[in-house]
């Protein structure tokens, strides 16, 4: 049997196949949040010819059955099929997606020490070439140059060993010696060779981000974003770790994460007219089971109860056992990770952000597709992750989608004529809502009266914005005749079960440690959707505690930043380190207090309005 796409190519389609496994198992990928389960009704494709058989059209309407729009994870072909793949269904993986640098790191790197500290480090080696009179056998004349140079204990591999010989011989006895902190030799090359790269990794749930920095002088050479090809078996972990074990699908997970890595690095290395093997350090910085992913480590532990992961503070193992193509000798640091749902995403976060330096206590959030929260200052740090799902990255919401071209951003509504005033990204044509513009929705659709503080559509209103459809009401942003944007009551149950999540995380950390919201005198935001998200609107609804806007601090990517700086500093790596120790880890899924304190922070804004003073002051 065949599938044939619709102006695309055609397929073989394996009996008991649903179609979106034959479209992926052909290279074909399509947005699939719950990673084929038939839940997220994100896989939808026309069937324009042929006869199917479905197991399942959750999320699709009357009309979608009647246009034979189909969810592709539950549809099987019966015959030679033809299909259409709509826009919004295509998953777009190997887009460019624009890097925001981090400022100022090499400054404070600088003025913490004055040399850098890589993982490797370069030595010039000039030896006295062997003779009859002095027949020392060529490592011998290795460590008796090294003693010369008061270094002492160096360990030699098998690898370095029978390579070296060639080098020393091509090179007429001058050359760099390469090695470890360690003390593990890596390479010898020629003495033009002087400067040496390495290479710090953010691995996401979503997004992979790699920078190509210069060791010898810390100058960000270079840098690349792609989308982790892991989403196409599902948006958040918890999907890809089913795909893991279940699924069997380990190593083609870790293989999709190392060859994003991979091809960000060939052009950054060409562009740049550096050679590989100059590449002989590396820090990988991601959550846990990102992290375990990475390795190859099975990541069932993590979602079973007691939620263990197989490892937090990792050994530093080699480039050529992660497959990634640099110094295979090259060894590569892992951010310490602190518990099953926080990671050395956030070790590395607040390394960056300096919290654990200054007594001030200070918050730290990441809402990505998990939501951690650290909490605390130069003598204590607790954290936890809120397990707010990924729904402000569009999983879970009808026309929900990542920040990108066409997502509508910010949403103004006339509480008279209930007129809608969108922004959208790149100034395109809306396609769809990223997570920004559902907290400016939640918050104007209340604020104009047209939902209720439980988020449900007030009834009878004078609006045709508002319509009645098979899975219940819905709000209709932009109107077109390709398709409607809307913001359903089940999408604004989901955003306010996420804000809930973090508001009541928040709220559970401080009190483990007998304190109150008040006590917190900053607010870090990190995480590429703290660049668009609006902090008044964030208050509004209550996802965020009711501060002024001066305490709140957009500082981005810290995973990568954080990464960074332990590529270039000894001192930063122990520090990580000290970080991931020190972190308290708390469970919510297992705190008493936590789902009181979740059912209160459902409401908008809270059930407890005296915790919203402005908001009080402002609409009584
Ligand atoms: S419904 Fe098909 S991937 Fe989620």
């Amino acid at each position: 049997m065949e599938i044939k796409i619709h102006n695309g190519k055609s397929i073989m389609a394996e009996p008991g196949k649903s179609v979106y496994q034959s479209l992926r198992d052909s290279g074909v990928y399509l947005v699939a949040s719950c990673g084929g389960k038939g839940v997220c009704g994100k896989c939808r494709v026309k069937v324009l010819e042929g006869t199917y058989k479905t197991e399942s059209a959750a999320k699709l309407k009357k009309k979608d059955i009647g246009d034979k729009i189909v969810l592709a994870c539950t549809t099987f072909p019966e015959e030679d099929i033809l299909i259409e793949i709509p826009e919004d269904s295509k998953l777009v993986i190997g887009d460019k997606i624009a890097v925001t640098k981090s400022q100022g790191l090499l400054e404070f790197l600088r003025a913490e020490e004055p040399s850098l500290t890589p993982m490797v480090r370069k030595i010039l080696l000039t030896l006295m070439p062997p003779s009859i009179e002095d027949n020392l056998s060529d490592l011998e004349r290795i460590k008796r140059a090294l003693a010369e140079n008061e270094i002492n204990g160096m360990r030699f591999s098998h690898g370095f060993v029978q390579n070296m010989a060639g080098s020393l011989r091509q090179h007429t006895w001058s050359v760099y010696l390469t090695y470890t902190e360690n003390r593990e030799a890596i390479s010898v090359v020629s003495p033009e060779r002087a400067r040496h790269y390495g290479l710090a990794v953010d691995i996401g749930t979503t997004t992979v981000v790699v920078y190509l920095v210069d060791c010898t002088d810390g100058t960000l050479l270079d840098s690349g974003v792609t989308y982790n090809s892991q989403m196409r078996h599902g948006d958040d972990v918890i999907t890809r770790i089913i795909h893991a074990t279940e699924g069997g699908a380990l190593t083609e997970l870790r293989d999709a994460v190392v060859n994003d890595l991979n091809g960000l690095l060939s052009p950054m290395i060409e562009r740049n007219r550096i050679n590989r093997d100059d590449v002989d350090c590396a820090v990988i910085s991601g959550n846990t089971t990102m992290t375990q992913l990475f390795w190859g480590i099975d990541p069932s532990s993590i979602r079973e109860e007691p939620y263990i992961p197989t490892v937090n503070d990792y050994p530093v193992w080699k480039a050529g056992t992660a497959k990634v193509l640099i110094n295979q000798q090259a060894p590569v640091y892992t951010m310490a990770c602190v518990g099953s749902y926080v990671g050395g995403d956030i070790t590395a976060g607040v390394l960056a952000s300096k919290m654990h330096r200054n007594p001030e206590v200070a918050l730290f959030m990441d809402i990505g597709t998990n939501g951690e929260i650290v909490v605390g200052n130069n003598e204590w740090l607790i954290t936890a992750a809120t397990s707010a799902g990924p729904c402000f990255e569009g999983s879970g919401i009808r026309h929900g989608m990542r920040a990108t071209d066409g997502a509508i951003e910010s949403v103004k509504i006339d509480p008279e004529t209930f007129a809608v005033e969108l922004g959208i990204i790149g100034n395109a044509p809306p396609v769809g809502i990223c997570g920004s513009g559902m907290i400016d929705a939640i918050s104007e659709l209340f604020f104009a009266g047209l939902i209720d503080q439980k988020g449900k559509f007030v009834r009878d209103l004078n609006t045709d914005r508002i319509r009645i459809e098979d899975e219940g009401p819905e709000f209709i942003l932009h109107r077109s005749e390709e398709k409607d944007i809307l913001l359903t009551e089940a999408d604004i149950e989901n955003i306010l079960r996420a804000k809930a999540a973090i508001y009541a995380g928040m709220s559970v950390l401080l009190k483990e440690v007998g304190l109150s919201l008040n006590i917190v005198e900053r607010i870090y935001i990190a995480g590429g959707f703290g660049n668009y998200l609006n902090i008044e609107k964030a208050i509004m609804i209550g996802m965020l505690p009711d501060m002024p806007k001066e305490k709140f601090s957009f500082i981005g990517n810290t995973s990568i930043a954080g990464a960074y700086l332990c590529l270039l500093s000894e001192k930063m790596r122990r520090e990580a380190e000290d970080i991931a120790r020190k972190m308290t880890y708390v469970e919510l899924s297992v705190s008493k207090g936590f789902m009181d304190e979740y059912m209160s922070a459902l409401f908008l804004p809270h059930t407890d309005i005296d915790l919203f003073p402005s908001l009080k002051e402002k609409y009584g």
